[in-house]
C-alpha cells in the first residue's frame, strides 16, 4: 500500500493573564487601540491551540506521530510555560513583545517546530475565544 499522509490533531488548552499595550503611549492611546486588552491590571484569556501534524503514515506502526510524544511536546513547550501565567510578567518571551494572539501562535509555533522532525509539516492555530482565532503558518 503506498504512503498515505495524514493529518494528526492534538488540542492543549491553557490559561494565561495578558496585557495588550506600548510602553511609550499614554494609557489613553493603548485603550484606542487595544480596547478591553489594554486594562491596566490584565485580565485571562482561556487560550485553546490545535496543533496540526502531518505526515506518512509509517507503515511499521501505523501512526503518523506518537500522539503520547507530540503530548510530551506540548506539555513541556506550552503548558510548563504559559499555563496559569502572567504572559507579559513571567513569560521572557514577551518582556519585549506585545502579547497578542498573533505575536503568541508565532512564539509557540517556534517552540514546537524546534521539538518536531522537520520530516513532519506543522501547522497552529490559537483561539482566544471562540470568535477570535490566529493560525500560523497562514
Ligand atoms: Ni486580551
Amino acid at each position: 500500500m503506498k504512503n498515505h499522509r495524514v493529518a494528526v490533531f492534538r488540542k492543549v488548552t491553557f490559561n494565561a493573564a495578558h496585557r495588550l499595550y506600548r510602553k511609550d503611549w499614554t494609557n489613553e492611546q493603548n485603550k484606542n487601540c487595544f480596547g478591553l486588552c489594554a486594562n491596566e491590571n490584565y485580565h485571562g484569556h482561556n487560550y485553546r491551540l490545535d496543533v496540526k501534524v502531518t505526515g506518512e503514515i509509517d507503515p511499521s506502526t501505523g501512526y503518523v506521530i506518537d500522539i503520547a510524544e507530540l503530548k510530551m511536546i506540548t506539555d513541556e513547550e506550552v503548558m510548563e510555560r504559559f499555563d496559569h501565567r502572567n504572559l507579559n510578567l513571567d513569560c521572557p518571551e514577551f518582556k519585549d513583545l506585545n502579547p497578542t494572539g498573533e505575536n503568541i501562535v508565532v512564539v509557540i509555533y517556534s517552540l514546537l517546530r524546534k521539538r518536531i522532525d522537520s520530516k513532519y509539516d506543522l501547522q497552529i492555530r490559537l483561539y482566544e475565544t471562540d470568535r477570535n482565532y490566529f493560525e500560523y503558518p497562514a
